[in-house]
C-alpha cells in the first residue's frame, strides 16, 4: 500500500496538468484578442467573385467555374463516393447520368440556364453537375425513399408535391428579397423539399430571427428579445419565440473571438465569415485547427 502512494500521487499531478484544452473534446475558456485574423488557425482571405448578373444566365458562373474546376471535380468524387458507400451500389449514380439531365430543363429560370452553362464550362455531365447542387435534398429525402430488392432492382417511391430545393431558395431570396420582412415570409412560407433551418439578420434593431422549416410549413421562429428596454415587438404570429438574453460586447471582433474558440472550431471548420448588414460588411477568413482539435 505505502509502495503504491507515489505512484498515485504522480499521476494526480499528472491529471492537474492536463488541461480541458489538451484533452478530447478539446474545449478551451474563450478567446479573446483573435481579430485581426492572425496565427495557425488562420489561412488567409477567402477570394472574391463577382458574379454578373446582367450576363445571360448561362455566362455568369463560366470565371469562377474555370477558376475552380479541380476541386469541383474532387467534390462530385466525393458525393458519388458518399452515395456509393450508403447504397453500396453504383445504381443511383447511373441514374444521376441517365435521368437528371430530363429534370435541368423542367428547373425554373434562371437554374436551368445557369446549370447548362456549369456543365459546358467545367466540362462535367449536366447531371453531375445538378447532383451537387441539390445534394442536400438528395441525402434528406432520398435516404428514405430508394430501395433495393434482392435481386439488385431499385425501387424508389414518394408523394413528390413539389418543393423548391434549398441552394434555389435561398438564391432567389438573396437576389430579389427587398426587405427583412419579405426575406422573412419567403423563408417561412415557401414549401421546400426538405427541412431545413435558416438564420437572418436585416439592418435594423429588432430583425433577426432563426426559422426552423419543415417542408410544408414553418415550425418555430425564434426572434431576437423586444419590449422591455429593447425595441417594441412587432406582430406576433402563433409560431414566434422570443430570445430574452443580455447583450455582451458584440462586434466583428468579438464574434470573431467567439467563432475561433474551440469546439466551435474544430476539423470541419474551413471557413469563418462575419457579416453586419449595417455596416454593408461581409469578412471571411479561412480557418484551420491544428492538432490538438476535435473533428467536429
Ligand atoms: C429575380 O427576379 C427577376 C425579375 O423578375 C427574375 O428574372 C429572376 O429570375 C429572379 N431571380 C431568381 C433567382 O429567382
Ligand atoms: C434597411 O433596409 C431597408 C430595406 O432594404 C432600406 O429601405 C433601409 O434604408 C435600410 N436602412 C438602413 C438604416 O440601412
Ligand atoms: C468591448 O470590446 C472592445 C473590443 O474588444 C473593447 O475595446 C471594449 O472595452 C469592450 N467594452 C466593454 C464594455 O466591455
Amino acid at each position: 500500500m505505502r509502495r503504491m502512494m507515489p505512484a498515485s500521487g504522480l499521476l494526480l499531478a499528472l491529471c492537474a496538468a492536463v488541461l480541458a484544452q489538451d484533452v478530447p473534446p478539446y474545449t478551451e475558456d474563450c478567446r479573446s484578442g483573435t481579430y485581426p485574423p492572425a496565427g495557425p488557425t488562420f489561412q488567409g482571405l477567402a477570394p472574391w467573385y463577382t458574379v454578373n448578373l446582367d450576363q445571360p444566365p448561362s455566362e455568369r458562373w463560366k470565371k469562377i467555374i474555370s477558376d475552380k474546376k479541380q476541386p469541383l471535380m474532387a467534390m462530385i468524387q466525393q458525393i458519388k463516393d458518399l452515395v456509393k458507400s450508403i447504397f453500396h451500389s453504383e445504381k443511383l449514380i447511373d441514374l444521376v447520368d441517365t435521368k437528371l439531365p430530363a429534370l435541368v430543363g423542367k428547373l425554373p429560370p434562371p437554374f436551368d440556364e445557369e446549370i447548362k452553362g456549369i456543365a459546358e464550362a467545367s466540362g462535367q455531365p449536366l447531371g453531375e453537375i445538378l447532383l451537387f447542387n441539390i445534394f442536400y435534398e438528395l441525402f434528406t429525402v432520398c435516404t428514405s425513399v430508394v430501395a433495393e430488392d434482392m435481386s439488385g432492382k431499385l425501387f424508389h417511391a414518394r408523394n413528390l408535391d413539389f418543393g423548391l430545393f434549398l441552394g434555389f431558395l435561398t438564391r432567389s431570396v438573396l437576389e430579389n428579397a427587398t426587405s427583412y420582412e419579405e426575406a422573412k415570409t419567403l423563408l417561412s412560407k415557401t414549401v421546400m423539399l426538405a427541412p431545413a433551418y435558416f438564420i437572418l439578420g436585416g439592418n435594423q434593431s429588432g430583425e433577426a430571427c432563426v426559422i426552423t422549416r419543415s417542408r410544408q410549413s414553418c415550425l418555430d421562429i425564434w426572434e431576437i428579445a423586444c419590449g422591455a428596454g429593447m425595441p417594441p415587438c412587432p406582430n406576433v404570429s402563433p409560431h414566434v419565440s422570443r430570445i430574452e438574453a443580455a447583450q455582451p460586447n458584440i462586434s466583428i471582433a468579438t464574434i470573431y473571438d467567439m467563432l475561433s474558440t474551440k469546439p466551435v472550431l474544430n476539423k470541419l471548420t474551413t471557413y469563418t465569415t462575419v457579416m453586419s448588414v449595417s455596416d454593408s460588411k461581409l469578412e471571411a477568413y479561412l480557418r484551420d485547427c491544428p492538432d490538438p482539435c476535435i473533428p467536429w
